[in-house]
């Protein structure tokens, strides 16, 4: 939440910075900011809005200055409004600094500085840590950051810049990610690994109470003690023209599009005569085995492909499974045991509540894989293992290819699971991976004509509500469709397992009424078949994903997406492509922002 950048170096700033600022958009977009620093002043530029709002207002800035901040931000505290937009400054003026995060003592800090004669000029809780180092500062920045860095409790990734330090950048983290890299004239820093790429493809992840000390000819970490430290570093082997649409209207498109690649990617070497591996996970096949419960914790999307886990992991290995939002599970008292095996999923890899949830986890005594998308990221360190979904970067905010790259992971742990547990033979281990890897081709296969989604979504698009049904796998689904639907089309929806429909929601339903069904083949055809009846007799109007070649569904729906026939188990790999293109082409056709909903950021580092 909140994209930080900086670059010190010898072009001008302000056009690296906003092209960083604009790589980070899709971690806030309500206001943006930049500090130059030139001549020993600096200046300092807001807008309220997207980063495209700053960039005009840059593009006349008569200022060449060489080292900058940048930040693009996801309100929390202040509404979005140009005094509450990053950088902030201190009293002088001097002091700049972009902040990542969330400061819990900030209203006591702000009283005593007030006290102490600070005038404050935003409603943040970022501004404090201006105002901290302006009092500590004594001709050092990076001691008077460690100063204030003493004195504050909560999340911070911090960028800091001082009109008397040219070329200087101090930067540093707890809780919030930094990654910093030296290259191509300059030095650079960013929330993220996309706006440091132009420097280098071997990046530095800063830990947590490090501090970078940054300038033109390099980079100096230090510990909290001010002992210098040996960086590790991390090679990036993708490309910065993920942050591109090549070719695409918008990101979500691409992304879309982009499923069958990371269905491949994310199987690639995992078969090994016959047997499964994933050796990331940092447990051998016996300790796997003595695995008596799993809890899979998430938040949003994320939690969706946990609801898929649990079918497979309960149906293939026989562990007892449940699946928790991860604000919930960290402030319950669960049963951990040390068989207990936690799998923490987090597309990002910083989702505030996941990682808190994985640091109670393993305090109770679980082991937790982490599955995430970003390399380095805090739930792929702070777990005992890890597995990578392989999607690479995802830009729109509204996540599709990670979510397959997450079930794709988590059916690939359940099938390890159950070899590890002797629940499947050799031979029926190799016949569900080969039919997993089929699914690549499938959605190929799915893509390759949209005509009959775009056509259910143009007759849907005016609707205030919709209802998602399903059973099974197709009720994980469903969640998934009703959640891609409201966050990028404001369309109001909600998923329903279809048994629970004559309990309530079949209230809703009146003639034109859109229920989406999720009736691909399963030992519950029949049961759906049955709910769509119901809703059919109340005159909704019926979207149905259905399997190729299923003419009974045509007769009964008044719009069929079909997808070929997989095994009930990856139907939910299949059967989520069509809803996505579904929920976008409803958003297009609303006039939405598909890549940029209001309200949302990609990565929650707060509570
Ligand atoms: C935000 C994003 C969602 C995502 C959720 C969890 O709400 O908008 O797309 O599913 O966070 O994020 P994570 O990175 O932990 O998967």
């Amino acid at each position: 939440m909140c994209g930080i950048v900086g670059y010190t170096g010898c072009s001008p700033a302000k056009d690296i910075l906003i092209e960083g600022l604009q790589r980070l958009e899709y971690r806030g977009y309500d206001s943006a900011g930049i500090a130059l620093q030139k001549d020993g002043a600096l200046t300092v530029v807001h807008r309220v809005g997207k980063v495209e709002g700053l960039a005009q207002a840059v593009q006349s800035l008569d200022n060449d200055g060489t080292c900058g901040i940048g930040h693009t931000r996801w309100a929390t505290h202040g509404v979005p409004a140009e005094r509450n937009a990053h950088p902030h400054t201190s009293c002088n003026g001097d002091i700049a600094i972009v902040h990542n995060g969330i400061i819990e003592n900030f209203m006591e800090l702000r009283d005593a500085l007030e006290a102490r004669g600070h005038v404050f000029s935003s409603d943040t809780d970022t501004e404090v840590i201006a105002h901290l180092i302006e009092e500590a500062y004594a001709g050092d920045l990076y001691q008077a950051v460690r100063d204030a860095c003493e004195q504050i409790v909560g999340a911070y990734g911090l960028a800091v810049v001082c009109a008397q330090e040219p070329g200087r950048i101090v930067v540093t983290r707890k809780d919030s990610p930094i990654v910093l890299a030296h290259g191509n004239g300059g030095s650079y820093v960013a929330s993220d690994i996309i706006a440091v790429l132009d420097a280098s493809r071997d990046v530095v992840v800063l830990g947590d109470d490090q501090f970078a000390l940054m300038d033109a000819d390099g980079i100096e970490y230090r510990d909290r003690e001010g002992a210098v430290i040996e960086p590790k570093i991390t090679h990036v082997d993708w490309d910065v023209d993920v942050a591109e649409k090549g070719g695409y209207p918008d990101f979500m498109l691409k992304e879309i599009h982009e499923q069958p690649r990371v269905v491949r990617d994310t199987l690639a070497g995992r078969l090994t005569n016959g047997a499964l591996k994933i050796d990331e996970l940092g447990l051998s096949l016996e300790e796997l085995n003595l695995i008596d419960r799993v809890y899979v914790i998430a938040c949003g999307t994320s939690y969706h492909a946990g609801l898929i886990a649990k079918q497979l992991i309960e149906g293939w290995a026989r562990i007892p499974t449940e699946v928790e939002v991860a604000s919930e599970f960290r402030y319950r008292n669960p049963i951990i045991t040390p068989s207990t095996l936690v799998v923490a999923v987090s597309q990002s890899g910083e989702t505030a509540d996941t990682l808190a949830a994985i640091r109670d986890a393993r305090i109770k005594g679980a082991k937790v894989f982490g599955i995430t998308n970003v390399v380095g990221s805090p739930v792929a360190r702070e777990s005992d293992g890890v597995i990578y979904t392989k999607a690479n970067k995802e830009i729109a905010v509204a996540s599709t290819k990670s979510f397959l790259g997450q079930v794709v992971s988590l059916t690939l742990l359940a099938l390890v699971l159950a070899q590890s547990k002797g629940k499947l033979s050799v031979s029926q281990i190799r016949l569900l991976f080969r039919e997993l890897a089929d699914t690549a081709e499938q959605i190929e296969c799915i893509l390759s004509d949209t005509s009959s989604i775009e056509e259910a979504a143009q007759a849907c698009k005016d609707a205030h509500d919709a209802l998602f049904i399903g059973r099974g796998m197709g009720a994980a689904i469903c969640y998934e469709g009703a959640l891609k639907l409201k966050e990028i089309s404001y369309l109001h929806a909600e998923a329903y397992a279809a048994g629970e429909m004559k309990h309530g929601p079949i209230a809703l339903l009146t003639p034109g009424f859109p229920v989406i069904v999720v009736a691909t083949q399963s030992p519950v055809y029949d049961k759906i078949v049955s709910n769509i009846q119901e809703s059919r007799a109340r005159g909704a109007m019926i979207i149905a994903v259905a399997t190729e070649g299923d003419e009974e569904i045509a007769k009964l729906a008044d719009y069929v997406m079909y997808v070929p026939k997989v095994r009930d188990c990856f139907s939910a790999i299949t059967a989520t492509v069509p809803l996505q293109l579904f929920s976008r082409a409803i958003a297009v056709a609303r006039g939405c922002d598909v890549d940029q909903p209001r309200n949302l950021a990609k990565s929650v580092t707060v509570e």
